[in-house]
């Protein structure tokens, strides 16, 4: 799409660049097309002559806006459909991976390491009518919300606003995040990584949680305090954690490593081969329409579409 109108130079490697990298590459260009893997900042935007980023996610914390603000260089996301369904999907897996403890009985049938049934093999709490926790009420957070609701799960929610779909849909009850973190059997995280969520979850929230509960995490990494939690799973504060996002992607906290009730996945929520088409068409999109003095279907600053590319 993007060959067809404007002049591409691409990062033809499968990893990420260094910011160096990424700051010559950019030199001369237009537009930039980047990853949640790319820092995008001042220095990067003053590097090329920008009129239009498109990030190739929904969550856009690794992009300075406010820079992009001063510069009039509209930024934009992929908040697709898939988007919200795909990752939902992800994290009733996860829900289901570690209460169900899937991912040790695969690795005990690989290791040679099965004998036989037994009663008490792999024994893990039942999911349906369970109570989830779901803190953000966002597409995602909703979508599991959606999934819950088949497994005959009491959904409560914490978020800054009301969901009047969370509420009447799916049944959920809004309450605060400490009694979130108390009453659930499964807390799930889907909010955006901004200066408040920032260790939404550490120390403190932790100890709220049940024993017996579980902590899922597809949002950011930074979300959770790492330490804190491998601490937590350590001492048996809580019960299990499913991970698929790191504070210092991609590096994993050692202690983390070390927990077997840890089940810890390489950023892949989102991974469905419709939705990373999705998401590339609208990012191709989305960038064509930024550059050709169209407004994006997927703007995440407004404020500069008053702007028009130069000629
Ligand atoms: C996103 O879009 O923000 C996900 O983390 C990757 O798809």
């Amino acid at each position: 799409m993007l060959e067809a109108s404007v002049e591409v130079t691409m990062n033809e490697e499968d990893r990420v660049l260094s910011k160096e990298e990424i700051i010559e590459g950019v030199r001369g260009c237009h537009g930039l097309l980047c990853l949640l893997t790319d820092g995008i900042d001042s220095e990067v935007m003053d590097a090329g002559d920008l009129r239009a980023i498109s990030n190739y996610a929904v969550g856009f914390d690794n992009v300075d806006i406010e820079a992009a603000n001063q510069r009039g260089i509209v930024v934009t996301n992929t908040p697709v459909p898939g988007l919200a369904e795909t990752p939902a999907d992800f994290t009733f897996a996860l829900i289901l991976g570690l209460a169900r403890r899937i991912c040790e009985g695969g690795r005990m049938m690989r290791e040679g390491r099965f004998r036989g049934w037994g009663p008490m093999l792999l024994l893990g709490p039942d999911v349906y009518g369970k109570t989830l926790g779901v803190v953000g009420a966002g597409r995602i957070g909703t979508a599991v919300a959606r999934r819950a609701e088949g497994f005959g799960m009491r959904v409560l929610y914490s978020d800054i606003r009301p969901s009047q779909e969370m509420e009447t849909k799916f049944g959920a009850s809004r309450v605060s995040l400490d009694v979130l973190l108390a009453e659930s059997d499964f807390v799930t995280l889907h909010v955006p990584l901004t200066p408040e969520t920032r260790y939404l979850i550490g120390e403190a929230q932790l100890v709220r949680m049940k024993q017996t509960a579980f902590l899922i995490n597809t949002s950011r990494g930074p979300v959770v305090d790492e330490a804190a939690l491998a601490r937590a799973l350590d001492a048996g504060e809580i019960a299990g954690a499913a991970l698929d996002v790191y504070e210092n992607e991609p590096v994993v906290h050692p202690d983390l490593l070390k927990q077997e009730n840890a089940l810890l996945l390489p950023h892949m929520a989102s991974a469905s081969l419709e939705t990373r088409t999705q998401m590339a068409v609208a990012a191709a999109q989305n960038l064509l329409d930024g550059l050709e003095g169209r407004t994006p279907r997927y703007v995440v600053n407004p404020e500069v579409l008053s702007y028009r590319p130069r000629e």
